[in-house]
């Protein structure tokens, strides 16, 4: 087999950069380790920063998030005994969020890639790139007990973090850095109706978040210790712990009900640079894993795949490669941007046990300090909505 661009791993970033390769006339094949069926029913997060969504809409992939996705004008933030404030994106950064699930976008994706005829091959098991610093890369892969090839003349890694694309650069040309938070996210979905805004809050008890999915799906999340199980978390005790990290006012609006999804996820700020190694490139979490306070994840895969889109439409269709060369700088610029935002945002509002009493008052002033200025909510805000592409 041959094609223009293999693309390891069919999540976010896989999908996306295919369909926008497909606008441009670029031919490409997805290699998915996983089932379609087991893709689809991870539950990821679910905001979108408003170039995200241009980006989505110009490509034609906005049909449904237009029509379900709920648009806010910013997220709220509250801490015991304290005041709350409104990170307002749209009064202090002109732009709005979108808040529209991963799972659903996912669907649509297949769904547009399956009505354009694209090829994602799913079941994929050991995909190998080979000779990627050459102009003849090809990559194998095992599927139903045979091996097959395909030739290529780039390789796109979207294989996630536990992806294979990041292991062929050697350790003298890669460089990572990596943070692991000493605490973890247990996130519960229920058919409920949600709270009227995104609130994440800073308790003494802990950091909570309560976000949604659509008028009837509710999710949430409550930090527990890393050495928590599913187990340890009855549905009763859950709603309990979430309501007793929100002033009184917001628990007693919580609607709570029975769960219909709960997982525990670790948090970790990672960057792997360059993201590039000769016709290799890494897009989304094969590159980069922030924690999820601030919900860049998704927005870094969509601005991944689109620089790395134009990058390769630029190769394809003008002959120039200016696009590509920068491809990894460009992209690094926003993966530490938004890397430095959850980090920072994680730490203020998340309790660890090393935090000491004097920790604990510098994070309850430098979120007074926000609330009472005018210029530290407008930049807040502004790296909250996302720097522009
Ligand atoms: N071969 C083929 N596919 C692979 C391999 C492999 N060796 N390893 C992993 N994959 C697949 C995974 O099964 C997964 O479907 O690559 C895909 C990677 O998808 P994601 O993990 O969703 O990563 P990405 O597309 O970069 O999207 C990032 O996902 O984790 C969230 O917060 C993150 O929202 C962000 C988004
Ligand atoms: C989510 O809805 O899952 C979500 C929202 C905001 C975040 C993280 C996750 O910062």
């Amino acid at each position: 087999m041959r094609t223009q661009v293999v693309i390891i791993g069919g999540g976010p970033a896989g999908l996306l950069l295919s369909h926008l390769l497909y606008l441009e006339g670029i031919e490409s094949v997805i290699l998915e380790r996983r089932t379609r069926q087991y893709v689809l029913s991870r539950i990821r997060a679910g905001v979108l920063e408003w170039g995200s969504v241009e980006i989505l809409r110009q490509a034609g992939l906005s049909g449904r998030m237009d029509r379900e996705g709920i648009v806010h004008q910013g997220s709220m933030v509250t801490w015991t005994g304290g005041d709350r404030f409104l990170i307002d994106t749209q009064k202090y950064a002109g732009r709005e969020l979108m808040v529209y699930g991963q799972t659903q976008l996912t669907e649509d994706l297949y769904a547009a890639r399956d009505a354009a005829g694209g090829t994602i091959i799913d079941e994929a098991a050991d995909v190998m790139p080979h000779d990627v610093t050459t102009d003849t890369p090809w990559v194998t892969f095992e599927k139903n007990g045979e091996t097959h090839r395909i030739d290529c003349d780039f390789v796109a890694g979207c294989d996630g973090y536990h992806g294979v694309s990041r292991t062929v650069i050697p350790d003298s040309v890669l460089r990572t850095y990596e943070k692991v938070y000493p605490t973890g996210w247990l996130g519960l979905l229920s058919e409920t109706p949600p709270y009227e805004y995104l609130v994440y809050s800073r308790s003494e008890r802990g950091f909570a978040l309560c976000s949604m999915r659509n008028p009837m799906l509710s999710r949430y999340y409550v930090q527990v210790p890393l050495t928590d199980t599913l187990d340890d978390w009855s549905d009763d005790r859950f709603w309990t712990e979430l309501k007793a990290r929100y002033p009184s006012d917001i628990a007693d609006a919580i609607v709570t009900g029975p769960s219909i999804e709960k997982s525990i996820a670790p948090l970790r700020s990672f960057v792997a640079e360059p993201m590039r190694y000769g016709n290799l490139f890494l897009a989304g979490d094969s590159a980069h894993i922030v924690p999820p306070t601030g919900a860049k994840g998704l927005n870094l895969a969509v601005s991944d795949a689109w620089y790395l889109s134009r990058g390769l439409a630029s190769h394809f269709n003008a002959g120039s490669d200016d696009l590509l060369d920068a491809y990894s700088d460009t992209a690094l610029r926003r993966v530490w941007a938004s890397t430095r935002l959850s980090w920072w945002l994680t730490v203020l509002l998340h309790r660890f046990d090393d935090e000491d009493e004097i920790d604990r008052r510098l994070k309850i002033s430098e979120l007074e300090y926000i609330a009472s200025s005018t210029n530290a909510l407008a930049s807040l805000a502004e790296q909250y909505a996302g720097l522009p592409l």
